[in-house]
């Protein structure tokens, strides 16, 4: 960013600099926002205007939010519906099968409805694949950065395909694999890589970034012993198109040849954000259908937050509206650290339906959660009318890496979790976690 460029970013209102932001190549982006940020001024600004242009997208709720209980995500599964119909498009166009990362959706109370439209799930570790095999049920993929012997002998039985994190894990495992399949079943071995090659600007959420522990890099699979391995896996999108998919694929093929040449299955990872409007979904099936004609092998996305995206609302009341030397604080009955924990770590803004930006309609509020964490804040945000006690606010984009990533931090109650059927016009609670989930995790 030159002199020149930050200047013309000076002039800008936040608005319009989010949209500039956006509509920037992401590996430009943190270098611009980061120019911006040491801008005398406009540093508390910076934080105030990252909502990813998608969570404007979503449509407000087509349910009665007056008949929502609080502290509510709530899925209305019409819309996960045509995400999951693009998703089946994509497999049914590239040949690929699409997985579903359950580490950012997990509902399995809508998993009779993805299961109709996606190939499987990919697991995390033990946990999340008994959660796919019990309540999903058809392919099990899993990945972890290590397994433990004895989480190996529960996963051996579910899974479909393994992926390892590195060749010292693979050949820890490998003979109890080995027994397995010479008594009937064993999951595919595969081995995560590691491109050294990345678009993520954030990273926090970049598994290329210098020292990162995820994937096997080419330097220590020379001269190796790679018989046995029958896939590659590697994971380096966040959030990106199908162009940086490409760019990083040509980074695999050239690294990791002789691996790429043995295996059977090629997993691709997530971070395919093929669900917002205006990702290039013919690139993503060029690219994928070009790859199996030249390499004639099986592919496998994963996405997670494309499944659910712009899916779910996370519905909260305004408890209380308290005064400070700056901007008044409403206290809603939700928590950005327990709730919405993306929030705070990425960081960005979430949207709210009715809503702008500070001082844009004339009642500007700080919106505060229920934790002790002096921080525990989800932003600034104003209204046409002032907000009062007992209102509802309904947040959008709120269906995946929220639920999978809560917590009940100062026994702040846990959302209930309810799906929006458009198709009856039933909402329904499928699941409150009270009291007695909380008192569990402790002792
Ligand atoms: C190995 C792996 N696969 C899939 C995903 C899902 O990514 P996303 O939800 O961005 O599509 C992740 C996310 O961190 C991941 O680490």
């Amino acid at each position: 960013m030159d002199s020149e460029e930050v200047q013309s970013v000076v002039a800008l209102n936040p608005w319009e600099f989010t949209q500039k932001q956006f509509m920037r190549k992401p590996w430009e982006r943190a270098s611009a926002a980061s120019a911006f940020a040491t801008m005398a001024g406009f540093v508390k600004m910076r934080a105030l205007m990252e909502t990813p242009a998608h969570a404007l997208e979503q449509i407000a709720p087509r349910f009665n939010v007056d008949a929502v209980e609080t502290p509510a995500f709530v899925v209305d599964l019409g819309l996960l519906r045509s995400n999951l119909e693009k998703l089946a498009m994509v497999q049914r166009e590239s040949g690929a099968k699409v997985l579903l990362a359950l580490k950012g959706f997990a509902m399995f109370a809508t998993f009779p409805l993805v299961r109709q439209h996606l190939s499987g799930c990919c697991a995390s570790g033990l946990h999340e694949a008994l959660l796919a095999h019990e309540e999903f049920g058809r392919e099990v993929h899993v990945y972890a950065p290590a397994f433990k012997a004895a989480e190996m002998k529960r996963i051996i039985p579910i899974a479909g395909h393994i992926s390892f994190n590195s060749l010292s894990q693979w050949r820890a495992h490998r003979p109890v694999l080995e027994a397995a399949k010479a008594l009937g079943h064993a999951p595919s071995p595969g081995l995560r890589v590691n491109p050294e090659y990345s678009e993520v600007a954030v990273a926090l959420y970049d598994p290329c970034s210098p020292g990162c522990r995820l994937g096997a890099r080419a330097a220590t699979l020379e001269g190796e012993d790679l018989m046995g391995l029958e896939g590659l896996h590697f994971h380096a999108l966040c959030e990106q198109d199908a162009d940086v998919l490409e760019r990083t694929l040509a980074a695999v093929e050239r690294r990791f040849p002789r691996l790429l040449e043995q295996v059977q299955w090629v997993n691709m990872g997530g971070g395919h954000h093929i669900t917002r409007n205006g990702y290039d979904v013919e690139r993503l099936v060029r690219v994928v259908r070009d790859f199996k004609r030249r390499r004639g092998k099986e592919v496998y996305l994963e996405p997670g937050e494309a499944v659910a995206l712009n899916t779910g609302y996370l519905v909260a009341s305004v408890l209380d509206i308290v005064g400070t030397e700056t901007t008044p604080t409403a206290i809603l009955d939700i928590s950005a650290t327990c709730h919405m924990p993306d929030t705070l770590e990425m960081p960005y803004r979430p949207h709210i339906i009715g809503s702008a930006l500070p001082r844009v309609h004339p009642h500007t509020y700080r919106l505060g959660g229920l934790s002790c964490l002096a921080g525990d804040v989800v932003n600034e945000y104003s209204f046409p009318r002032p907000l009062e006690v007992g209102q509802k606010l309904v947040f959008t984009d709120m269906a995946h890496y929220t639920m999978v990533k809560t917590s009940t931090f100062n026994g702040v109650p846990h959302p209930d979790l309810d799906v929006f059927d458009p198709d009856t016009g039933e909402l329904r609670v499928v699941r409150r976690i009270g009291y007695e989930a909380f008192k569990r995790k402790l002792s």
